[in-house]
């Protein structure tokens, strides 16, 4: 399973989107955040956005949905032609058929886990999805701090989906930079958001091929 790097556009300038995400021609997904304000105390932006930037790129556009009701909104962004949709297992009333449908649209389907959700719960749902997402800060903003207390966890994840033998990628969000992201890679993530350690560097394509560099060196598939 390869380490993929996906720059968050949270942290870029929103006024230049498709001149940041031209910025980070060498990354591997393009991550978007999607928040409404009422499963994160935080409004971002929805489909219409989505729409816009999947025609100013060939990236593939990683949408991590935060939101209430994903049930209702998620295959929208999957039918769009993003290439992975996120759901959170907390705000999700039907997540199984909601994944189902986003891989019926097309889309690899992902379910994520708030840094207080066990994943142990949802070790049954592996077969349904393509990416777990393990979030490494409470969802809402750019820029916190990396939760260490998460660890464990990514490495519980990394051994429920060997022991299952599934091919699903293992993404981290939150906190991921030069200096956290070898131990993610170390408990087993092989995807890596990162949002302000990208764009607030000088060079983003340049902190881009160097996390990856970092993550490669410890991240065994
Ligand atoms: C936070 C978002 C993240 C955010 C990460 O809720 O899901 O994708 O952009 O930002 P950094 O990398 O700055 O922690
Ligand atoms: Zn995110």
């Amino acid at each position: 399973m390869a380490v993929h790097i996906a720059p968050s556009i949270l942290s870029a300038d929103f006024s230049r989107l498709a001149d940041e995400i031209a910025a980070v021609a060498d990354a591997d997904l393009i991550h978007v955040d999607v928040m409404d304000n009422h499963f994160v105390p935080n409004l971002t932006l929805g489909l219409p956005v989505v729409e816009a930037l999947l025609k100013t790129t060939t990236l593939p556009v990683d949408c991590h949905l935060m939101i209430e009701d994903p049930d209702r909104w998620a295959p929208g962004y999957a039918e769009a032609g993003a290439a992975s949709v996120t759901i959170h297992v907390e705000a999700a009333s039907a997540p199984i058929r909601t994944l189902r449908e986003i891989r019926s649209a097309g889309a690899r389907a992902g379910l994520a886990l708030n840094p207080g959700t066990a994943v142990e719960p949802y070790a049954g749902l592996l077969s349904e999805i393509d990416m777990l997402l393990v979030m490494t800060v409470e969802p809402g903003f750019g820029g916190q701090r990396f939760l260490d207390v998460v660890l464990p966890k990514i490495r519980r994840a990394r051994e429920l989906i060997r022991g299952r033998d599934l091919d699903v990628w293992l993404q981290v969000d939150g906190g991921v930079n030069a200096e956290t992201i070898e131990r993610c890679a170390e408990a087993g993530a092989n995807v890596f958001v990162a949002g302000s350690a990208v764009y607030s560097a000088d060079d983003p394509g340049a902190a881009v091929r160097a996390l990856r560099e970092r993550a490669e060196s410890r991240y065994t598939a």
